[in-house]
């Protein structure tokens, strides 16, 4: 690790606390000097980092720029093992998660980016990914799952973003089947899983989950003004909000990855839906079929029925489904 990472590392673990550069020199083994000329390059960088007089830098409690050292210190559990490969921009964090699980990167594997110049969505759509007001993250993952199951891996990633931001926000957040995740009415965040099959038994050979959130953007393209929203309308000053946030997401997905199969977190899913109950559309191709959206089932699926009482199980590739006001 370079210098000025080995001092932001531990400026980071120090967040809000002055730390002298004497200590540092002499635990990084250079000169005071050298602290010195890395913590102007880190101010350059955008860094907030106060030199206190007789007690050292303090790097504010405000700043968030997203590196692998702001989000670290507040990881728990396997999270900690994760290997974070943070960048600034990138065409998309889920093709170059694919990438590098073609090339054999373990489980665990996380790329996050401040902002993405060809984010992609779901059926082929684009996601907005605007710099520093986001955040757009792709997590390797390596399920011993067959293909058949792969809905399992969205849904439980759903409950997962969905309580971490219920968590920091304190506002209730739903589900739109299969992945939207909802707050105050709008859609403030998208998940996109893409898997590769291993055609040797079926099985899938990896799956990337890709989270796309809306921090604290508020200018919105018109094509989507309508539907999309922030989980925050203005950033929060006192803490590095994207980070935590970042944390809080790869914590919850740790746990709920290693538990997809006992389908527990399906009844969370359930009680996070905003469609069950609810009269939709079925969108098949350039069909709309009225239904009355009734039931998860234990496979993920969306149960619904149609006027004449039929019922279909319905997965996510075939199909949308929109509500009907
Ligand atoms: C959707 O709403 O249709 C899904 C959007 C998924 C967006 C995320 S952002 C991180 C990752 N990289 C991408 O290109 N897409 C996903």
């Amino acid at each position: 690790m370079e210098l000025k990472q080995q001092i932001l590392k531990i400026l980071e673990e120090n967040r809000g606390d002055s730390i002298s550069g004497a200590k540092m020199a002499k635990d990084l083994f250079v000169t005071r000097s050298a602290i010195w000329k890395n913590i102007k390059q880190l101010q350059n960088d955008g860094y907030i980092i106060e030199a206190v007089p007789n007690r050292g830098y303090c790097l504010k409690t405000s700043n968030d720029i997203l590196t692998a050292e702001s989000i670290r210190p507040y990881l728990t559990g396997k999270a900690k093992d994760f290997q974070l490969d943070v960048r600034k921009t990138v065409e998309s964090t889920n093709t170059l998660a694919k990438e590098a699980a073609a090339l054999g990167a373990n489980e665990g594997r996380v790329i996050i980016a401040s902002e993405q110049t060809k984010g992609r969505g779901r059926m082929g759509r684009s996601f907005y990914s605007p710099a520093s007001t986001g955040l757009y993250m792709s997590l390797i993952l390596r399920p011993k799952l067959d293909l058949n199951d792969s809905l399992l891996i969205t849904t439980s990633a759903a409950v997962a973003v969905a309580s971490a931001i219920e968590k920091l926000t304190g506002n209730l957040v739903q589900i739109k089947w299969v992945n939207d995740i909802f707050m105050n009415g709008k859609k403030v965040c998208g998940i996109l899983t893409e898997a590769s099959l291993n055609v040797e038994n079926g099985g899938l050979e990896y799956a990337v989950v890709g989270i796309g959130i809306n921090v604290t953007t508020n200018d919105f393209p018109d094509d989507i003004k309508a539907i999309a929203g922030s989980i925050f309308s203005k950033k929060p000053t006192d803490q590095p909000i994207k980070s935590i946030l970042a944390a809080e997401l790869l914590n919850n997905l740790s746990s709920s990855m290693d538990k997809l199969t006992d389908h527990s977190y399906l009844e969370e899913y359930k009680r996070r839906s905003f469609l069950i109950g609810k009269d939709i559309y079925v969108l098949k191709g350039k069909n709309a079929y009225e239904a009355i959206a009734v039931d998860i089932d234990h496979r993920a699926r969306l149960v619904v029925e149609y006027p004449d009482k039929s019922r279909e199980a319905l997965s996510s590739g075939e199909v949308s489904v929109r509500q009907i006001p």
